[in-house]
């Protein structure tokens, strides 16, 4: 049975809290964990589904983890080619990230495998990765148009590429500097825009640098991995929910403790700093090559702007929160050059602005963005579609509405930020569950 969201209107945000650990780093730490020689140790790892669909791929594929156990997770690497063929299909749930950058590290292991996954990601596009894949003479099927199940063949060494990508993707770039691992010589994944750079950041903790020229990124198929130390920072992503909803509800005061702020997903504080959100960063330090910062948010009247599209990439999973943002601002604000949002775990413009409309809020869905006027909304039901960021982002939208709103279908929060409604309700939001 679905888990159901009931947000009354109203209160505000304050106190200190810690949201949970970075979705991104937290498949990284486990995937370059395992193939690595050595015991990787890591500490603030995210307990959600899908990060722990990647934890399961790999106890599939022989290696030891032990954990997750308050956010410690120890790791026995098994070195680039200790992995073994798993004896059944891998299921990735709603992770995205563990199939496509699985797809890339598992194409050169010489064994069989059969990535699946949940409904939604069974709608996902998976030729992205397949494609270059198969330029590097990768053995890999996808069904019908591209989408999942992947079904990897056995081949042991793969073909170097230089290979431009066709959209911003940092789940495509990994996949095949991932998969470069596995190559003959030097792999070059080109970029069309900076996208985040965990991967390319976690190769480096542990002990291989890659080769970073602008938006050129290489690695060596020689490349070796020593087994490292991994505190994993907060969420940004996770913190947006509570940027966006302390700067909409007046006498909004938190701090968001810990939380990476790493230049290529900080797009958020850009963005509403320039809608005129009050947000400090405090105690800025840096973590195993992270840049980590509490983050002071308070109440702020916003202005409706054109949101820069050179920051669409650094915010790409935050649009159903700053959504949300901009039907509280005053005037109009519009996204251009966001088609991505398309491709998410839901199409995140179309559910959003069915979302917006339904509580009265003017909001016009365009190919690759939205219009949104800003103003006064009602209560209403939400449909989340089973997308954990749609359904976080109508939370907050209740602080500023005139009456209830329920969403439906909020399981899938879990996968991201278990504990969401416990932790909000602490922070001041008026929220129960069904
Ligand atoms: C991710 C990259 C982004 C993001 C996703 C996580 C990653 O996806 O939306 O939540 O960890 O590399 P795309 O690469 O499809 O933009």
């Amino acid at each position: 049975m679905g888990v159901n969201f009931h947000i009354s209107p109203g209160g505000s945000l304050t106190g200190r809290i810690r949201v949970p650990g970075d979705k991104s780093i937290s498949h990284r730490s486990i995937m370059l964990g395992a193939i690595a020689e050595g015991v990787t140790k890591i500490s603030g790892f995210l307990e959600g589904e899908d990060a722990l669909s990647t934890m399961n791929a790999f106890r599939a594929m022989g290696v030891v983890i032990e954990g997750p156990h308050h956010g410690h997770v120890v790791v026995h690497g098994v070195g680039k080619r200790g992995l073994k063929a798993p004896q059944t299909i891998i299921d990735c749930g709603n992770s995205g990230t563990t199939m496509r950058l699985l797809s890339g590290l598992l194409a050169g292991q010489g064994f069989a495998v059969t990535l699946t996954g949940d409904d939604t990601l069974l709608k996902r596009p998976m030729a992205r990765v397949a494609t270059p894949l198969k330029l590097m003479e990768a053995h890999i099927d996808t069904q019908e148009s591209g989408r999942p199940p992947l079904i990897i063949h056995p081949v042991n060494q793969l073909k170097a590429i230089d290979y431009t990508l066709p959209m911003a993707s940092a789940q495509v770039k990994s996949a095949i500097l991932l998969a470069g691992l596995y190559a003959d010589g030097v792999t070059t994944v080109v970029e069309p825009e900076i996208t985040r750079d965990h991967t390319e950041k976690m190769l480096e903790a542990f002990g291989y640098k890659p080769e970073v020229l602008g938006n050129r990124i290489s690695v060596d198929g020689s490349a070796v991995l020593k087994a490292t130390t991994i505190d994993v920072p907060a969420d940004i992503s996770s913190a947006t929910f509570f940027m966006v909803g302390a700067s909409i509800a007046p006498g909004s005061n938190i701090t968001l403790e810990k939380v990476g702020i790493n230049p290529t997903r900080d797009g958020v504080i850009k963005i509403l700093r320039l809608m005129g959100a009050d947000i400090e960063l405090l105690n800025e330090s840096s973590v195993g090559g992270e840049k980590v910062a509490d983050i002071h948010v308070k109440y702020a009247p916003l202005q409706g702007i054109h949101i820069p599209e050179e920051l669409v990439s650094l915010a790409i999973d935050e649009f159903p929160a700053l959504f949300i943002a901009a039907a509280n601002a005053n005037g109009t604000t519009i996204l251009t050059g966001a088609e991505e949002l398309r491709v998410k775990e839901s199409d995140r413009i179309q559910v959003m602005a069915t979302g917006l409309l339904s509580i009265g809020v003017k909001a016009t869905p365009t190919p690759d963005g939205m219009i949104i006027h800003g103003g006064a909304y009602h209560g209403g039901v939400i449909q989340s579609h089973g997308d954990h960021r749609i359904a976080m982002s109508f939370a907050m939208a209740a602080l500023t509405a005139s009456d209830d709103i329920t969403v439906i279908d909020c399981q899938n929060v879990a996968t991201s930020f278990p504990g969401f409604d416990q932790l909000a309700k602490t922070a001041g939001l008026k929220i129960s569950l069904s």
